[in-house]
């Protein structure tokens, strides 16, 4: 069993999840790859935590506020980092700040140049500086996970990359967005748009700037870096047209109810033969024959449309903390592992 060493940015939700995953599953060796967790930042700054007890990481983040207060755990820089082993995995799991890519742009750029393969959760550096991290990748020969950055737990990256190759992929459209969807069928039920919000705000759902789910910004983003990896990388955040769930009125929602139609947000990417690409975000009204009209709640979909496969549809039931930890070891593993039979 080969062995892969985790640098981790951030250590909230998701960072907290993944280490203890890590840990419940003996670091994964069933898959042949045993990871490890080597160091952890926070906004305190980062701490090596190579054979530290998890409890013990967790126990001192919750106490104390950061990792930084590990007794007895050497302080790490970031220009020493990537240098102490050569099987080695950045993980971003920070908070997503698409106007600058940081704080995970930096690290990003480090790890790539240094040949180390970049997980990431946070959506701000593959929206700020896609071309850049790619190309970085590609001269070093360090591979690029993004799946917890895409709508998690779906596969999307994989089949839009892959799964549907010369099949002649020509629009894709996905509910991606959770919150965004929660507060849709809210409105529908008959409660107003804040006290919806409200309710996101206490289960801690909604994004800590409510725009970014109100507005659409969150599925923009998921979008794009879709669009991105699968036909394009240099398209626009400008390019991606977007109305968001606030913009729903008692009209849209009496209508849509008239007709037994369900609006959700939905995300469309579409490309003509002469290989224009056109973004959209906007509540769409969905009648019963549309493959993303039996979401439910958590549920999340998207559905590629091809010349030869004909339609191909995604559906996953579960979100949140530990879906998304899972999505970033999937990535792990996958961008670790030497490449196998298939792919
Ligand atoms: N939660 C989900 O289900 C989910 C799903 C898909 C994708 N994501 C993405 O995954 C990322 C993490 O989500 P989360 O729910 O775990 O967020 P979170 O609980 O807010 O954790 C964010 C972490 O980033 C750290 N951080 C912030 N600024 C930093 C800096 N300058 N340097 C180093 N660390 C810094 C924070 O440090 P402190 O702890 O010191 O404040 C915190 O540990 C986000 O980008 C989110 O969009 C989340």
């Amino acid at each position: 069993v080969s062995e892969v060493s985790l640098v981790l940015l951030g250590f909230g939700n998701v960072g907290q999840r993944l280490t203890q995953l890590i840990h419940d599953h003996d670091g994964y060796s069933a898959e042949g790859t045993r990871i490890v967790v080597r160091a952890v930042f926070d906004r305190g700054g980062g701490v090596a935590v190579e054979n530290r007890e998890v409890s013990d990481l967790l126990e001192t983040k919750r106490r104390h506020g950061s990792v930084t207060a590990l007794a007895g755990a050497p302080e790490l820089d970031w220009s020493e980092v990537f240098d102490v082993s050569e099987r080695c995995v950045l993980v971003d799991t920070s908070i997503t700040d698409a106007n600058t890519g940081e704080p995970g742009f930096g690290p990003a750029i480090q790890a790539l140049k240094n040949g180390v393969p970049v997980v990431f959760a946070s959506k701000g550096p593959l929206v700020a500086h896609y071309s850049e991290l790619v190309e970085l990748g590609k001269q070093h020969g360090a591979r690029i996970g993004a799946s917890a950055a895409v709508g998690i737990p779906l596969p999307s990256i994989e089949v839009g990359v892959l799964g549907v190759r010369g099949a002649g992929l020509k629009r894709f459209r996905g509910v991606f967005s959770e919150t965004a969807n929660q507060i849709l069928r809210e409105l529908e039920s008959g409660i107003d748009l804040d006290s919806a919000v409200e309710r996101a705000r206490i289960e801690g759902t909604i994004e800590e700037d409510p725009r970014l789910d109100l507005d659409g910004w969150d599925a923009a983003y998921k979008l794009l870096i879709l669009a991105r990896a699968i036909w394009n990388p240099l398209l626009s955040l400008e390019s991606v047209s977007r109305r968001g769930v606030s913009t729903i009125g008692k009209r849209e929602l009496d209508e849509a109810r008239y007709q037994r139609n369900k609006i959700r947000l939905v995300a469309t990417a579409s490309r003509q033969p002469s290989g224009e690409t056109q973004l959209k975000v906007e509540p769409e009204a969905l009648s019963s024959e549309d493959p993303l009209y039996p979401l439910g709640p958590g549920e999340k979909g998207v559905v590629f449309e091809t010349e030869t496969m004909g339609t191909i549809t995604l559906r996953s039931s579960k979100g949140g903390p530990l879906a998304t930890a899972a999505s970033v070891i999937k990535d792990v593993l996958n961008v670790a592992a030497p490449k196998g039979s298939f792919y």
